[in-house]
């Protein structure tokens, strides 16, 4: 059956000349079926310089609608219009109006989990993978908001030094990973290093090896000497990193830690996507020109 549906979008996508782009926390035939998969900041690069005339945007609507700002002259598809990230719903334009007001002098830098609205009312965006580099760029002298991951912007604070007036969003999926669960995986794979995402509670991040994007814990697992990988990140990167790396082994740190709306899209609503052309992400003009900025000095700095 799902071979059917495969070949379904395959054909579908050379007549839409469309490209299927996934996030790493998306199922993993999702991940199969797709032209790239990658974090935050590699969907938004591929999605800035693909050539095709649609992309499938196979993650929550925050990604496909960087990918609508990013590339105004395609048609940007995301298979369930109900895929949202509870998180970039956290603080919306008029929240951050209200506080740009209290700091007029501050900079405003926002995490890419974001909506086009709270994009436009920034000066920087950014991803896991490169906000510690896009901060430390930041002039010594001007205050710095940060919205709206209170986790991501702590992490920041550690380890740049400089201080940020925090949003107090947050992701669901990330606070439901708990340090009893990290220990407890330590003690079972004594051998193993710990990666986790900054979007961690700051006891998980204090209690991790290394602090990584995605995008990242798919090349330290590479290049890394360890075999055993303990994952405290949403479990879909399982599906990557097994795929990167079939010869190393990854433990999820918890099998609670999946998040329901990266888990909507699957390969029944890419195929219905592509047949009726479903649904279209689009971003007003005005919102789009104005988040533009925030985002091609997102894709300014690449990550170390
Ligand atoms: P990255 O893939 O950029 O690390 O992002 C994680 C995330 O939560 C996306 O919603
Ligand atoms: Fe949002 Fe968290 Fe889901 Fe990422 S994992 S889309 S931050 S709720």
């Amino acid at each position: 059956m799902s071979g059917e549906i495969i070949e379904k979008i395959a054909t579908l996508k050379r007549q839409r000349r469309a490209v299927v782009l996934a996030h790493n926390y998306q199922i993993g035939e999702v991940q199969d079926i797709a032209d790239f998969t990658g974090d935050s900041l590699g969907l938004s690069i591929e999605a800035s310089k693909t050539d095709a005339a649609t992309i499938v945007f196979c993650g929550v609507r925050f990604m496909a609608e960087t990918a609508a700002i990013l590339s105004p002259d395609k048609t940007v598809l995301l298979p369930d219009a109900t895929a949202g990230c509870p998180m970039a719903d956290m603080i919306d334009a008029k929240q951050l109006a209200d506080l740009k007001k209290r700091h007029p002098n501050a900079l405003v830098v926002c995490y890419v989990n974001t909506t086009a609205e709270v994009k436009a009312l920034s000066d920087y965006c950014c991803t896991s993978s490169n906000a510690l580099q896009l901060v430390r760029r930041l002039p010594e002298d001007r205050e710095i908001i940060f919205v709206p991951d209170r986790n991501l912007g702590q992490y920041i604070i550690d380890q740049t030094g400089r201080d940020m007036i925090l949003w107090p969003g947050y992701c669901l999926t990330h606070a439901r990973i708990t340090t009893e669960e990290v220990a407890a995986a330590r003690a079972k794979f004594p051998d193993a290093v710990v990666m986790s995402h900054p979007e961690c509670s700051s006891e998980v991040r204090a209690a991790s090896d290394e602090l990584l994007s995605t995008g990242q814990m798919l090349k330290f697992a590479g290049m890394s000497d360890y075999r055993r990988f303990i994952v405290v990140t949403e479990v879909g990167i399982i599906h990557s990193l097994k795929k990167a790396c079939p010869d190393k082994t990854f433990i999820p740190v918890s099998d609670a830690a999946a998040c329901r709306n990266m888990k909507k899209i699957t390969l029944e609503k890419v195929l219905w996507s592509l047949e009726d052309m479903q649904y279209r992400i689009t971003v007003p003009e005005d919102v789009r020109v104005r988040a533009r900025l925030s985002l091609d000095r997102m894709l300014e700095v690449t990550p170390t």
